[in-house]
């Protein structure tokens, strides 16, 4: 039992190690900044479903990140954070899905990406008890229906609504 304990704590430190050498190896962008710091508890979401005035009211509220644990980043990685996702944000973005986005919105500055009038649009005739279910949980949870929402393809070709 002992013996056992003490190797599960030598293989965490080693899992760990390795995992720091591999992401200090990788060249950081910004790209990937932001998949680490914001794609460790949801899909990392593309800038292009918002607005940058969205973004910048998320980022200024990272503790209590929407009602729940606090994101705790650096002063630096913000600042990463601030300039990517202004830079590919839906105003300054040429996928399609960002013009109708922009066409749809007006002035406002949604704070959730399901708040966004288009999305709401687009998904509307789902049948409500399709995000009851524990596979799905919310309009949030873009993979679990989109298999290709992780590269930002949302297209309609490439859509299953779990059973
Ligand atoms: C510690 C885990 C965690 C991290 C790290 C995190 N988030 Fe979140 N995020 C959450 C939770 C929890 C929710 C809210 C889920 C709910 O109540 O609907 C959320 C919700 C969101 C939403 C709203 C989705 C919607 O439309 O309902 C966006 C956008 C978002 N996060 C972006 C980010 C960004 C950008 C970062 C990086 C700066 C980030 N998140 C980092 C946990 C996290
Ligand atoms: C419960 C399943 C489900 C979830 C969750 C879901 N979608 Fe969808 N989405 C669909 C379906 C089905 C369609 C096709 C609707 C239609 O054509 O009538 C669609 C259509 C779309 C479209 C339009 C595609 C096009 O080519 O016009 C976009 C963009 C989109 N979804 C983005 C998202 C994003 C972003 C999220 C997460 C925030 C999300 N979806 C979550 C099922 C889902």
């Amino acid at each position: 039992m002992r013996t056992m304990k003490v190797w599960s704590i030598v293989f965490t430190a080693l899992y760990f190690s390795i995992g720091i050498v591999v992401v200090a190896g990788a060249q950081a962008t910004p790209a990937t900044t932001y998949q680490e710091s914001c794609g460790g508890c949801h899909l990392a979401y593309q800038p292009f479903l918002l607005p940058s005035g969205s973004w910048e009211k998320m980022l200024s509220r990272l503790p209590g990140h929407f009602g729940g644990q606090d994101v705790d980043l650096d002063p630096g990685t913000v600042k990463i954070l601030q300039a990517y996702l202004k830079a590919n944000a839906a105003e300054n973005s040429s996928t399609k899905v960002a013009r109708k986005i922009m066409d749809r919105l007006g002035r406002s500055l949604p704070e959730r990406i399901t708040d966004v009038p288009y999305l709401q649009h687009k998904h509307r005739k789902i049948d409500p008890a399709v995000f009851k279910k524990q596979s799905v949980g919310s309009l949030a949870n873009c993979i679990a229906c989109h298999k290709t929402a992780a590269q930002g393809q949302f297209s309609e070709h490439n859509v299953s609504i779990p059973r």
